[in-house]
């Protein structure tokens, strides 16, 4: 992770701060096929023209300078939305920036879900699917994503087009708080970094608990507010919640829910069991 990423007061030209991050990914994305110079003000611009965000990154060339330095007044709260809401090339880009940043979070969830080629797992908030192709690629359990971005539907079902084409995997444009799967659908289910977006925590616990089978298992994926509260894109739009109102909101849903410490105490899941019947 770069370090920079984590500034709990940015410096006072933040602009690089996030775009060393993503950095990386610039190009990628903006130029794939020429090798082409990417400049920072292009990229602000083609993110600010692409989701119309213009008025939220007001974006000022440092000409006095020459320099290619620009002023976002506002590019954490650009994140923030982005990351609750990806869509377009701003979606894209967050996309690749949670799947690297993220990838020790995802193999915590892999490890904790411990599959078998006859679970039938949901993902809630699956955004680029990066997890459910994770998944896909390691056992024969049916994986359903769901998110309610339809850029991130759009990304997931193309990342793993050949899981959906073989009846492996389904991706769907849905809200997790209002599910449209039966009843015990579900033998596992899963959400990484999506808790801090839902509106209504109790009614898409409800949901979670009727989507899941006796003895199904939800593992619940977050960064603790500590390490949040160190990153500053997370100060506007993030719901913080403390580990124990997570655990009894997952048990006023009927669940019996435990916290497990993540990445050295800087995450946790919420690992939660709806009780087997009888
Ligand atoms: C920070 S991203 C995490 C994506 C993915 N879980 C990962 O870790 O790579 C949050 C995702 O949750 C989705 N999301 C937020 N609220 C949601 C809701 N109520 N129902 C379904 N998806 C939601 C967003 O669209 C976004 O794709």
């Amino acid at each position: 992770m770069a370090r920079s990423w984590i500034h709990k007061s940015p410096p006072e030209h933040s602009l690089y701060h996030p775009l060393s991050v993503i950095q990386g990914h610039v190009e990628s994305v903006l130029a794939p096929s020429a090798g082409r110079h990417v400049s920072t003000s292009a990229f602000l611009a083609t993110i600010a023209a692409d989701t119309g965000a213009r008025d939220a990154v007001p974006i000022k060339a440092d000409t006095a300078s020459g320099s290619d330095r620009l002023d976002a007044m506002d590019l954490d709260g650009y994140l923030a939305a982005q990351f609750a809401h990806p869509t377009g090339l701003g979606g894209r880009l967050v996309g690749r920036v949670m799947n690297r940043q993220n990838r020790p979070l995802y193999e915590a969830t892999a490890r904790l879900l411990d599959l078998s080629d006859q679970d039938s797992v949901l993902d809630l908030g699956c955004g680029n699917g990066f997890v459910l192709g994770l998944l896909a690629g390691r056992s024969r359990a049916s994986l359903t994503g769901i998110d309610l971005s339809p850029s991130m539907v759009a990304a997931a079902s193309a990342r793993n087009a050949r899981f959906v084409r073989a009846g492996r995997m389904a991706v769907r444009r849905e809200d997790a708080a209002c599910l449209s799967s039966p009843d015990g659908a579900f033998t596992k289910a899963y959400s990484v970094n999506t808790v801090y977006f839902w509106e209504d925590v109790a009614r898409t616990m409800a949901e979670i608990r009727r989507v899941l089978q006796p003895g199904g298992l939800f593992v619940n994926v977050l960064y603790t507010n500590e390490t949040l509260a160190r990153l500053s894109h997370t100060k506007t739009g993030y719901q913080r919640h403390a580990p124990g109102e997570l655990v009894a909101a997952a048990g006023r849903a009927g669940f019996e829910a435990e916290t497990t410490p993540l990445l050295g105490g800087s995450a946790y899941a919420v690992v939660s069991r709806a009780p087997v019947i009888g």
